[in-house]
């Protein structure tokens, strides 16, 4: 059951007087400032209207949970359909990155933002392979943000030739579209995959599911898996 808060309860003042006090002029002074700062000397980064997982709890939960535990300088790492980097900069501690993509001029912008970083190696290709990639190599794979475009058969064909470049006790984590989410369903760009499609495209191409998150992200889910054992 519900409870109220008390009439004598301050919890409603409480929060009226901090937004007040978070909205004085001076407040609103430094934040114009800082944004100011922002546009002329930290240029913005392609993707980041979707949101910044240095500030969105979920999108921070999923980095936190599914990303940063398995950074290992001594590993090799894949991001599929890296955009403009907001999750590559949290992969850059793998000992070498392939950033993989199916549209150059979109890779262009991740090699420009990562040129520094020459551990890092841009691949274009089909849409659903790894031209390039040794077999038995990866000990990472990440996608987020790119498989919630893509329909089973393009996933089903990510998911086979994954097989090959991966080593035997790698992770791999994908976000897809979730579409018994409201959300997913008022976003016409979302594929009509829902978890139990994707588990099955998982586990018929030879892996064993680890973890599931079907809960976090208001438009999609997250799947963590690795080659079944032989
Ligand atoms: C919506 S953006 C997401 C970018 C980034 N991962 C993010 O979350 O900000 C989708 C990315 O996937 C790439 N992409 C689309 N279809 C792809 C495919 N079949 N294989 C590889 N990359 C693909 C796009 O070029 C783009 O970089």
């Amino acid at each position: 059951m519900t409870v109220m808060p008390g009439l004598d309860s301050p919890l409603h003042l409480e929060m009226y007087r901090q937004f007040r006090r978070q909205n004085t002029l001076r407040a609103r002074l430094v934040r114009a400032a800082q944004a100011v700062w922002r546009e002329l000397f930290a240029p913005p980064i392609y993707g980041m209207a979707w949101g910044d997982p240095e500030l969105v709890p979920p999108l921070r939960f999923i980095r936190d949970r599914y990303l940063t535990p398995y950074v290992n300088p001594a590993h090799t790492a894949v991001e599929i359909g890296p955009g403009g980097g907001r999750w590559t900069r949290y992969l850059l501690g793998f000992g070498r990155l392939y950033l993989v993509d199916f549209y150059a001029e979109i890779l262009a912008e991740a090699k420009r933002v990562f040129r520094r970083y020459s551990h890092v190696y841009y691949i274009v290709n089909h849409g659903y392979d790894f031209p390039g990639i040794p077999p038995n190599s990866v000990d990472f794979l990440f996608s987020f943000g790119t498989f919630v475009h893509l329909e089973l058969p393009i996933i089903a064909a990510y998911l086979t030739a994954m097989k090959t470049i991966l080593k035997p006790d790698a992770n791999v984590v994908l976000q897809y579209s979730d579409k018994r989410k409201v959300m997913a369903q008022l976003n016409p760009g979302f594929a009509n995959t829902t978890p139990e499609e994707v588990r099955r495209e998982v586990e018929n191409a030879g892996f064993e599911v680890l973890e599931e998150d079907l809960t976090t992200l208001w438009h999609s889910s997250v799947i963590r898996f690795r080659p079944a054992a032989r």
